[in-house]
């Protein structure tokens, strides 16, 4: 299952995290969320493959370390989502399409 691009519809805002807002439900430590708005990252979908933090030409993404999530243990955190310049990589290599990065889609300042 793919990262819904619709999430600021179907989601509420219930935190932020780094300067970013997290997309709930968050029931913590098995359901995380989503994270980031216009770099968004559905931490119940990352199995922390790295892929997005490797290649990213900017350095958007950081290591968050989730312990007892199902999928994997360590998330990568859009935590510098402001810099992003829309190349679209990460949602390209992402193995389990857990990014969706919208052009149009503001995040916070
Ligand atoms: Fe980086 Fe993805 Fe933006 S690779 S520049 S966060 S579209
Ligand atoms: Fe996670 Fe996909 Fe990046 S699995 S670490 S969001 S490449
Ligand atoms: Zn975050």
């Amino acid at each position: 299952m793919a990262i819904d691009s619709s999430f600021e519809e179907n989601r509420e805002r219930v935190d932020t995290h780094q300067g970013h807002d997290v997309w709930g439900p968050v029931e913590e430590p098995e359901k995380l969320g989503i994270h980031g708005t216009h770099v968004a990252v559905d931490f119940d979908i990352c199995i922390g493959d790295g892929a997005c933090v490797e290649d990213c030409p900017v350095d958007v993404f950081e290591w968050v370390d989730t312990p007892d999530h199902p999928e994997s243990e360590l998330k990568a955190d859009p935590a510098n989502e402001s810099q992003c310049i829309d190349c679209m990589l990460c949602v390209d290599v992402c193995p389990v399409d857990a990014i969706d990065v919208d052009a149009g889609r503001a995040g916070r300042a």
